[in-house]
């Protein structure tokens, strides 16, 4: 059953960066694009590396394995060699904190 956990403060995830955290037994990449925060699961559906590993252009993830590209916002594939979405997760963010729910 899906929970809301506090993963981080909106203070540790500038804008423009991703950062990783742990939540509901996940592994989650934030992704801060222009003040807005939005979770992934921290795993490129290519072949599985970390997406916290590459870096945030515009709305853009790309992982820096093999030059994949997703919609940071909704998870979408966006740029080959991935062929597949990248799950996405709800986020909430309360007293300056940011939740995911898991
Ligand atoms: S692991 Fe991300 S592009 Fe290959």
């Amino acid at each position: 059953m899906a929970e809301w956990v506090r993963v981080a403060a909106v203070a540790g995830c500038p804008v423009g960066q991703l950062t990783s955290v742990a939540a509901g037994g996940e592994q989650i990449v934030l992704a801060n694009v222009d003040g807005d925060v939005y979770a992934l699961l921290d795993q490129c559906s290519h072949e599985e590396y970390p997406l916290s590993d590459g870096d945030l252009e515009g709305t853009d993830l790309v992982c820096m394995y093999h030059g994949a590209r997703f919609d940071a916002c909704t998870g979408k594939n966006k740029g080959l060699p991935a062929i597949r979405p990248v799950r996405s997760f709800p986020v909430d963010i309360r007293d300056g904190d940011v939740y995911v729910e898991v």
